[in-house]
C-alpha cells in the first residue's frame, strides 16, 4: 500500500500544551500503596517513595498528575490525610470497597509530584462535601499563612504554600456509581459556587468542571449544556473521559476506536461553543481529557478481589501490543485537537490500568502502552500541524470506513525538528509512506523508531519486561510503516 501525508508549516492546528502529557494517580488498588509509596521497599527513599517507580515515571515524561481520584475523591475527607501519620484514621473507601489508611495525603503527593517533575492537579470532593471543604483545602494548600488552614499546613512542616494551580471540581458526577452523584442542575449550581469560592481564595487557580462520564451516558450532551450554563464564567476547562476495550475480539474494529474519541471531542467542542455564543462570552472553554486509556482486561478478575482490604490488586490490566497501537491512535487524536484539548491524563499511572507495573516488595517494569506515550511526550512538542492523509481504508465495524494510516505531524521551531507519529492499522500490508511538508524547505530524516510485534497479544511482564520494545530502524530513503506498527519519524528542516 502507498500512503501520502501532507502538512504545511503555515497551517498549524495550534500549540501543543505540555499538560496533554498528564496522567492520573487515584487512591485505588495498588496505585499509591505498593506503587508510588512503599516505605519497606529496597528502593524507597527517605519519604517512602519507590525510586524505581519514580525513574519510570520520569522516563515516561509525565508533565502533570491528577490526584486523588477518580471515584475515590467523592467520599474523601482531605483532612484525614494530613498531619502526623500515626494519627491518621483508617476509613472505608466506598468507591472501591477497600480500606484507606491515609498514610499518603495531599502534602506527600505534592512532594512526590515535585520529585518526578510533574505539576499536581488536585480534585475536590463534590460528592459528599462541597464549598466549605473545597475552600479549606485551597487555603491549606495555597494560602501563604496567618490563617487557620494555612497555619495548619505550616505546623505540619510545609512553610511554603504548595501553589497547586489545576483543580477538578469533583469527578464523574453524572454517574450512578458516584458517591453523592448529582443531576446536571444540582451539580452545575454546586460547581459554580465552589469555583467562585476557590478562585476567591486563590485567583491563580484553574478549574476543570465535570463533563459526562462517557458518551453513552443517557444525559450526554444535555449534561454538558446544563453544567456549562451554570459554570461557564467561573471555570476554565470541561472534562471528558473515555475508555476503550476489545471485548468482542475484533482487532480491526478495536484499532479504529480513536474515531470515537475524535467524534467525542468535536461534539463537546460544539456544545461549549454554543453555550459561549448564548452567553455572549469572549472566553473559549478548553477541554481536559483527564481520563483516557484502554480498560477491559481486568473487568472479570476484579469481581473476585476480596473487599475491605488495604491496597487490593484492582484494575490491573496487563496490556498487549495491540493495546499499545490503540493508545498510539488515541494520542494522535488528542494531538490533532491540541487547539482545544489543553489537558489530558492517561488513566492511570501505576498498577491501576497503568503503563507502569510493580510487584509489591519487588520489581517494576514498563507495559506495552508505556512506549507510544513516552515517544509522544518526548518528541511531539511545539505545534501540531493540520495533515491530509491519502491511503487506503477499511470497514471497521461500528466505527465505519477507517483509514489504514492514522497520523499527526508536529513541528518544533525551537530545535527545527518535525515529528510524524503514525500507526498503520492494516493487518497485512506495509504502507510505503511519503511525507510532504510545505513551507519548511528540505527535510532531513534523522530517525525512525518503530514498535512492532508479530504477536498482537504480546505483553511485558516482570519476568519478560522487554518482549515489546521500540527499536530504531536503519535509516533509508523510503519510509515504510510496517503492518500493524507504531512509528515515530523525526526530521530536521
Ligand atoms: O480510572 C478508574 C475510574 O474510572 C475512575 O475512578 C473514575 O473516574 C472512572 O470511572
Amino acid at each position: 500500500m502507498k500512503a501520502k501525508i501532507f502538512a504545511d508549516r503555515r497551517f498549524p492546528v495550534g500549540p501543543i500544551d505540555e499538560k496533554v502529557y498528564g496522567s492520573f494517580v487515584e487512591h485505588l488498588g495498588r496505585a499509591v500503596y505498593g506503587g508510588m509509596y512503599e516505605p519497606g521497599h529496597p528502593s524507597a527513599d527517605e519519604d517512602g517513595f519507590r525510586a524505581d517507580v519514580m525513574e519510570l515515571v520520569k522516563k515516561l515524561g509525565v508533565t502533570l498528575v491528577r490526584y486523588p481520584g477518580g471515584n475515590f475523591v467523592s467520599g474523601y475527607d482531605w483532612e484525614d490525610g494530613i498531619g502526623p501519620r500515626e494519627l491518621r484514621p483508617r476509613r472505608l473507601d466506598l468507591a472501591w470497597s477497600s480500606i484507606e489508611t491515609n498514610q499518603v495525603g495531599v502534602a506527600e503527593f505534592q512532594k512526590w509530584a515535585a520529585k518526578v517533575g510533574a505539576a499536581p492537579m488536585m480534585a475536590v470532593n463534590l460528592g459528599t462535601r462541597g464549598v466549605e471543604a473545597a475552600r479549606d483545602l485551597t487555603e491549606y494548600c495555597n494560602f501563604p499563612g496567618g490563617t487557620k488552614f494555612s497555619d495548619l499546613r505550616r505546623s505540619h512542616g510545609y512553610e511554603e504554600p504548595f501553589g497547586i494551580k489545576y483543580w477538578c471540581l469533583g469527578n464523574e458526577m453524572d454517574g450512578p456509581w458516584q458517591i453523592g452523584g448529582k443531576t446536571a442542575e444540582e451539580y452545575g449550581r454546586l460547581a459554580a459556587e465552589t469555583a467562585k469560592v476557590m478562585k476567591w481564595v486563590d485567583p491563580d487557580s484553574r478549574l476543570v468542571v465535570c463533563g459526562s462520564s462517557n458518551t453513552s451516558m443517557p444525559t450526554f450532551g444535555v449534561w454538558e449544556e446544563t453544567v456549562l450554563s451554570h459554570t461557564y464564567d467561573y471555570v476554565d476547562y470541561l472534562s471528558l473521559h473515555s475508555y476503550y476495550g476489545n471485548r468482542s475480539g475484533d482487532t480491526a474494529e478495536f484499532l479504529a476506536c480513536s474515531r470515537d474519541m475524535d467524534e467525542f471531542i468535536r461534539t463537546v467542542s460544539a456544545i461549549c461553543d454554543s453555550v459561549k455564543q448564548r452567553k455572549h462570552s469572549d472566553r473559549t472553554m478548553f477541554l481536559s481529557f483527564d481520563e483516557w486509556n484502554v480498560w477491559f482486561h481486568s473487568n472479570e478478575q476484579d469481581k473476585q478481589v476480596e473487599k475491605w482490604t488495604v491496597a487490593p490488586p484492582l484494575l490491573e490490566d496487563i496490556y498487549t501490543f495491540e493495546d499499545a497501537l490503540v493508545v498510539g491512535c488515541l494520542l494522535i487524536t488528542l494531538l490533532r485537537h491540541c487547539d482545544r484539548v489543553k489537558i489530558a491524563c492517561l488513566a492511570q499511572l501505576i498498577n491501576v490500568i497503568a503503563p507502569i507495573m510493580t510487584e509489591t516488595g519487588g520489581r517494576s517494569w514498563a507495559q506495552t502502552i508505556f512506549y507510544p506515550f513516552m515517544h509522544a511526550a518526548a518528541f511531539a512538542r511545539g505545534d501540531a500541524l493540520n495533515t491530509r492523509v491519502e491511503c487506503g481504508s477499511y470497514s471497521a465495524g461500528r466505527y465505519g470506513d477507517t483509514p489504514y494510516v492514522e497520523s499527526v505531524a508536529t513541528i518544533n521551531e525551537s530545535d527545527r525538528t518535525v515529528t510524524v507519529l503514525a500507526v498503520n492499522r492494516s493487518a497485512d500490508e506495509d504502507a510505503e509512506t511519503e511525507f510532504t511538508l510545505g513551507g519548511a524547505g528540505a527535510l532531513t530524516k534523522e530517525r525512525h523508531i518503530v514498535l512492532e510485534n508479530a504477536d498482537l497479544k504480546a505483553v511485558n511482564t516482570a519476568d519478560d519486561p522487554e518482549r515489546v520494545l521500540p527499536r530504531d530502524l536503519p535509516l533509508s530513503e523510503k519510509t515504510v510503516l510496517g503492518a500493524r506498527s507504531w512509528n515515530v519519524i523525526r526530521y530536521r528542516y
